[in-house]
């Protein structure tokens, strides 16, 4: 176990079971772990920030060593005002490693007692991104184990009703079709009778 407290800074737009395995294997190795949502993000996000705390706090609620925030502008000035010495970050393939050196480098340039530490999330998770979740959840897809139960229920709380999630438990036919199937069924047994 790491001694102080490290940082694992990110948009959570929506939390995924990447995210989740990562906090949970942070929490391991870390004495806090503090998960910070960025506020000031220029995306317009599908998550308001306090639904991600929500669900984020509902998702660690049994991590006791785990906290969640919110930031504001620089995460090295963030990380510097609660005294975090770490910042984590999650590696899943080998495309994220461009982009994490960048960031983790000008955050070394900004802020050089902050050290970056990545970890890499369970394999079955490598290709779950927040974008891509929204994007399937979006176009009516199922959403199920890329997500935990209760952020794969606030999508279908947020997306409009007519969207149809494929889950093998909600296949909601349209109220039309329902009807014709009924009226077809009724024929069939008046048939029979
Ligand atoms: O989940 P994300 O979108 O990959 O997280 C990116 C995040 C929030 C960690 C990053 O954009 C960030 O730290 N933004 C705060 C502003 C900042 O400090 N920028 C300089 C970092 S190079």
């Amino acid at each position: 176990m790491n001694e102080g407290i490290a940082i694992y800074p990110g948009s959570f737009d929506p939390p995924t079971n990447g995210h989740l395995d990562l906090i949970q294997r942070g929490s391991k190795i870390f004495e806090e772990l503090v998960v910070a949502i960025l506020r000031n993000s220029e995306k317009s996000p599908m998550f308001s920030v306090a639904e991600r705390l929500e669900m984020l706090r509902a998702l660690t609620a049994d991590l006791k060593n785990v906290r969640i925030d919110t930031f504001n502008g620089l995460m090295v000035e963030y990380a510097k005002s609660i005294d975090a010495v770490c910042i984590l970050r999650g590696i899943r393939a080998i495309s994220d490693y461009e982009y994490e050196l960048q960031m983790a480098l000008m955050n070394r340039k900004l802020e050089p007692t902050l050290e970056t530490v990545f970890m890499m999330p369970a394999d079955k998770y490598s290709y779950v991104s927040s974008r891509l979740v929204r994007e399937v959840a979006q176009a009516g897809g199922p959403v199920k184990g890329l997500v935990p139960e209760v952020v794969e229920q606030k999508l279908r709380e947020k997306l409009d009703p007519a969207y149809r999630f494929h889950d093998e438990n909600i296949v909601a036919a349209p109220a039309d079709e329902r009807k014709s199937d009924r009226k077809t069924s009724d024929k069939k047994r008046k048939k029979k009778a």
